[in-house]
């Protein structure tokens, strides 16, 4: 017997099927109600709102749990890599020795960008923010790639095209950033991994040899797993609502950028290192910032503390955490702003007034640690952000389009004028 919400509405009751998930979530379907009443239903922001069923990843915000295609995110970061990670995210499983093999040589033979996009860079000026940079590069791809412009096109054409912009985002990163100062681009080293290949395109410069830290390498490569996917977050929602209307991937992704870019969403890890910038520069007193925080009139806002879906703690904080504290020590990072940033973290975690309202150290404020720790400029933190959650937007994108789910088109509540008469403009 189907399970149902009664809705009464005046002297009507409508019987609304209730859905359930293979966690135990529970939703009710509304697809009929405004047919049967004319009313529909408004959520701004869409946060009681489901609006597609995925069996990607599943979260649960009270209990602090982040799994993606049933793997636990704990034992993810511990014990696979950011390709493997890729893999399961996109195809369901996490890929066997031959398997995962396959995958690296077709990342690997791809990772190389058509030199037109110099071109495209030079039209940018050297301060241009990289993630304007690369939202543009990647809707370039359709320029190259014409055929990836049709999303219907044969699974092996759009499995080229998901390839294609796995391998090259990393090179488009690094050499949105090279523009950015000005640096000559470096080309990709094919004998490296994912994210040495990364690292070197970074920092390498031609009057020395760059040798790739493997500390620093292996901790980027468990920033990227703990980023890779969210469920409906802003940008995936972006994601999947510009791909319902059988737009490209390139374009769907490219749009995804700009929704990560915002400091509320990908943003918020540059955001966290401005802020302890500017607690550095005025002393650096954290317990003078902390009573900000805590001051209504106070316009000081802390960045990186809290979460809109983890009302407890954020499971990918607790993994970075450790991650960062280990880092620091093996690099022997000594750098004031970290020193602000423990500061901060010490009394978010111990005053109950911190504690009361759930502000705990979230994702963006260890990661925004790291990367700074590691050398990433922070222009390049929502980049890395980027880098980390494209396996999970394809992944989206892909279950959309393989369920063929409709175009996107959320309704409104009026607010407006009511009809009046139009005045000719000498009677106005
Ligand atoms: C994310 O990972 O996308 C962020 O935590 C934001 C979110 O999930 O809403």
């Amino acid at each position: 017997m189907e399970e149902t919400a009664q809705l009464k509405i005046g002297d009507k009751v409508y019987e609304l099927p209730i859905i359930e998930g293979t966690e135990n979530e529970k939703a009710i379907d509304i697809s009929a109600l405004r047919g049967q009443s004319g009313l529909i239903t408004i959520d701004p922001g869409y946060k009681n709102t489901g609006s597609t069923k995925s069996a990607i990843t599943f979260l649960d915000g009270e209990k602090g749990i982040l799994r993606y295609r049933g793997y636990s995110i704990e034992e993810l970061a511990e014990k696979s890599t950011f390709l493997e990670v890729s893999h399961l995210l996109i195809y369901g499983e996490l890929p066997n020795a031959e398997t995962l093999n396959s995958f690296r040589k077709d990342i690997t033979q791809h990772t190389l960008i058509h030199e037109d996009i110099k071109n495209i860079l030079e039209g940018f000026p050297s301060n241009s923010h990289p993630m304007g940079v690369l939202s543009s590069l990647v809707s370039s791809l359709t320029a190259f790639y014409p055929e990836s412009l049709d999303p219907n096109r044969s699974v092996a054409e759009v499995d080229l095209s998901i390839k294609r912009l796995l391998a090259k985002l990393p090179t488009m990163a690094a050499w949105a950033y090279k523009n950015e100062i000005g640096h000559p681009a470096n080309y990709p080293d094919n004998r490296l991994d994912y994210c040495s290949n990364f690292l070197k395109m970074m920092f390498a410069v031609p009057s020395a040899d760059y040798e790739v830290d493997p500390v620093v390498a292996n901790a980027l490569d468990k920033l990227l797993i703990l980023h890779a996917d969210h469920e409906q977050n802003c940008s995936t929602s972006t994601v999947r609502i510009v791909g319902s209307s059988h737009s490209s991937l390139y374009a769907s992704v490219a749009a995804g950028i700009g929704a990560l870019w915002g400091p509320l969403h990908g943003g918020a890890n540059q955001a966290v290192i401005e802020m302890l910038q500017n607690i550095k520069k005025d002393g650096g007193d954290v317990k003078k910032y902390m009573a900000k925080a805590k001051d209504k009139n106070d316009p000081f806002r802390l960045m990186g503390f809290g979460h809109r879906v983890y009302k407890n703690f954020d499971p990918r904080a607790t993994i970075i955490k450790k991650a960062a504290d280990d880092v620091l020590a093996q690099l022997g990072v000594n750098d004031p702003i970290l020193e602000i940033a423990k500061g901060l973290e010490e009394i978010a975690l111990n005053d109950p007034y911190f504690i009361e309202r759930k502000l705990y150290p979230n994702v963006d404020f260890y990661s925004g640690i790291i990367y700074r720790a590691i050398g990433i400029p922070t222009s390049m933190f929502t980049v890395m952000f980027t880098i980390g959650r494209l396996p999970g937007w394809i992944a989206q994108w892909k279950e959309m389009r393989e369920n063929k789910e409709p175009i996107g088109r959320p309704r409104q509540v009026y607010t407006g004028m009511n009809l009046r008469p139009f005045v000719a403009l000498d009677k106005r």
